[in-house]
């Protein structure tokens, strides 16, 4: 696949078929994410690989608790909603399921700074910058080899739990998870808003 149909092709995917992705595929995925660029020039980022159903439920414990009371207002957003409202309907509801029923969850940790979580300013914040490129990267690479991928972003201090129930060493830092599969074949869909370039492009001053 060539990289723009994988640029294009890329979605969020939160169904995923019951098939496990092979190894060989999962290490050239995470060989891509290891090609990002890099604040610091080190590519401090290690990757936690999540298959056996134990191990996965032992990190996802936290998301299961935190979604089904909201269930019957989100089923109501889904009809009655904007794009935006609708994704949040159609996402809430899976947070769990889209991991743990992926072949795979992969963790992406960081090497933090005390800068990270109190910037004061922009490059404060390269250690979290470089790892979202690394997650890119996977995205891209996974949609290339006919897989997707879904994502969450631990809330409050899940990620520092989960970090210590995979024996992450204190100063790396959990920016999502990622859930590696095959798409199933009814997969839901979230609306795309779409843009165009020439819409956004502001040539020589804003
Ligand atoms: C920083 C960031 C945080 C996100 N957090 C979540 C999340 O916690 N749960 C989830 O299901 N999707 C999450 N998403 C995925 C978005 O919902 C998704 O990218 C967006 O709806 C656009 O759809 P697409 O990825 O299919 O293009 C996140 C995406 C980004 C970039």
């Amino acid at each position: 696949m060539d990289l723009y149909e994988a640029i294009y092709n890329r979605r969020t995917v939160r169904d995923f078929q019951d098939k496990i992705v092979p190894d060989e595929v999962l290490t050239r995925i995470i060989n891509a994410g290891l090609q990002a660029p890099t604040h610091d020039h080190l590519r401090n980022w290690e990757f936690v690989i999540l298959k056996d159903k134990e191990d996965k439920e032992r990190a996802l414990q936290f998301i299961r608790l935190g979604v089904e009371p909201t269930l019957e207002i989100l089923k109501k957003v889904l009809v009655e909603g904007t794009p935006q409202q609708k994704m949040y309907a159609l996402a809430m509801p899976r947070q769990y399921s889209m991991l743990m029923n992926a072949s795979h969850v992969i963790l992406p940790f960081f090497k933090s700074n005390s800068g990270v979580l109190k910037p004061s300013c922009v490059s404060s914040l390269n250690p979290i910058s470089s790892i979202w490129c690394v997650i890119e990267n996977i995205f891209l690479a996974a949609t290339a080899e006919g897989l997707a991928c879904s994502m969450r972003i631990p809330v409050g201090i899940e990620g520092e739990k989960v970090a210590d129930i995979v024996g992450a060493p204190d100063n790396y830092l959990l920016p999502c998870y990622i859930g590696l599969g095959y798409p199933a074949e009814n997969k839901s869909e979230a609306e795309q808003i779409q843009y165009k370039a020439e819409d956004k492009m502001h040539i020589g001053k804003w």
